[in-house]
């Protein structure tokens, strides 16, 4: 797998990479051999990122559930509910850029990433439809995920009586192979990456204890999982719960990990201006269907095209989160818009589209 990843980043220009305009995949290749683990468990891999494309096409969720309605004469009737979390979402996430997931509470962020990353539980009454691929051939699931991808966990189950340094040298000897030396040297790059050397021996302490900074919690969460070098890097609220300046942070750590070309996918939920700034593409969703997705910078003048402006000098951000809120149980009004933000969604932005114009070009 390694190999073929290789020959991909070769065919690729560095303008390519950067816009992920005309990638093309250069021919099918081999699902990775299970029984190989090509990035995982080498300290010498730590020091390699290979271009990661990551493409859904199509993504359904549903979960149905017995519920007591009212019946009639007000007997409670026991009746199977059925909820589509996600409406058939397509997109993608390119090498050396981030993508960033946004949209109201419920609107189905979690839920995707969960399907990108295959960790959503498929117990009874939970169906799934759709298909997660990378660099075009590649089924993502979760035997070829730990391979080459990583999913930051909350920093609340980091734990609590170690410090930065212990916590990564204890993922280091879990997830590397190689010798104590390398390993300790591995440690020693991650907390200058993520500028935790001043504190690298502070207790992480929690919520209750309160010792390392929020944000510097987040910083050891992430770091637990770069470890390995992940070339496909996937969070869930990164930065819920930090002020401004240290959610700020967090982006911007998210975005060096992109340039240094792993391909990052974040949900966030209110990004100042500022981290709005350095987002490469944006995902935006709405009442389990995708909104907007394309460049970020793209992203104001696609909704001033369907009407909805954006206010000059405000944060984009914060735009999108007002016109995208909706209200559960849905009204009457909140169902005109959805109606008109989805439909206004062009779809060249869309995979299959994508596919298309990369086809002309052939
Ligand atoms: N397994 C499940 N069973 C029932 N409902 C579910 C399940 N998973 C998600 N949901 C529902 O699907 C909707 C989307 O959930 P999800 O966690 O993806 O939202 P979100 O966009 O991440 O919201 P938030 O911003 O609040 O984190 C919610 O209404 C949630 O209650
Ligand atoms: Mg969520």
């Amino acid at each position: 797998m390694i190999k073929n990843l290789l020959k991909i980043s070769q065919q690729y220009t560095a303008k390519q990479m950067r816009t992920g305009k005309d990638i093309t995949p250069v021919q099918p290749f081999e699902e990775a051999s299970p029984t190989k683990r090509p990035f995982s468990n080498k300290v010498s891999d730590a020091h390699q990122t290979y271009p990661v494309k990551l493409t859904f096409k199509n993504v359904c969720m549903e979960v149905s559930s017995f519920q007591f309605v009212n019946g009639p004469d007000n007997q409670k009737v026991k009746t199977l509910i059925k909820h589509k979390i996600l409406k058939g979402v397509s997109g993608l996430a390119l090498p050396g850029q981030t993508t960033y997931i946004m949209g109201s509470s419920g609107a189905g962020k979690t839920s995707l990433l969960n399907i990108l990353s295959d960790r959503i539980s498929k117990r009874n009454g939970t169906n799934i439809e759709g298909t997660v691929n990378i660099n075009d051939t590649i089924p993502l699931n979760d035997k070829v995920f730990g391979d080459f991808a990583a999913y930051v966990m909350q920093d609340d189950i980091l734990y609590e009586f170690l410090t930065p340094r212990e916590a990564l040298i204890f993922a280091a000897r879990l997830k590397l192979g190689g010798d104590e030396d390398q390993k300790l040297q591995r440690v020693n790059e991650v907390l200058e990456e993520l500028g935790l050397i001043s504190q690298q021996n502070t207790l992480i302490g929690s919520v209750k204890m309160k010792t390392l900074s929020g944000g510097e919690r987040k910083r050891v969460a992430i770091g637990v999982e770069m470890i390995t070098n992940p070339s496909l890097l996937l969070l869930d609220e990164p930065t819920s719960g930090l002020d401004s300046f240290k959610a700020l942070s967090i982006v911007k750590l998210l975005d060096k990990q992109a340039k240094k070309g792993k391909t990052v996918i974040a949900t966030l939920h209110q990004p100042s201006s500022e981290a709005f700034k350095t987002f490469d593409r944006l995902i935006l969703m709405v009442d389990g269907n995708i909104a907007f997705q394309g460049k970020a910078s793209e992203s104001v003048s696609h909704f001033a095209r369907i009407g909805f402006n954006c206010p000059i000098h405000s944060n984009p951000a914060d735009f999108f989160m007002k016109i995208l809120s909706v209200n559960y149980p849905k009204t009457e009004e909140d169902e005109k818009v959805i109606k008109t933000l989805v439909n206004g969604y062009d779809t060249k932005y869309s995979t299959k589209n994508f596919v298309l114009v990369r086809r002309k070009h052939n």
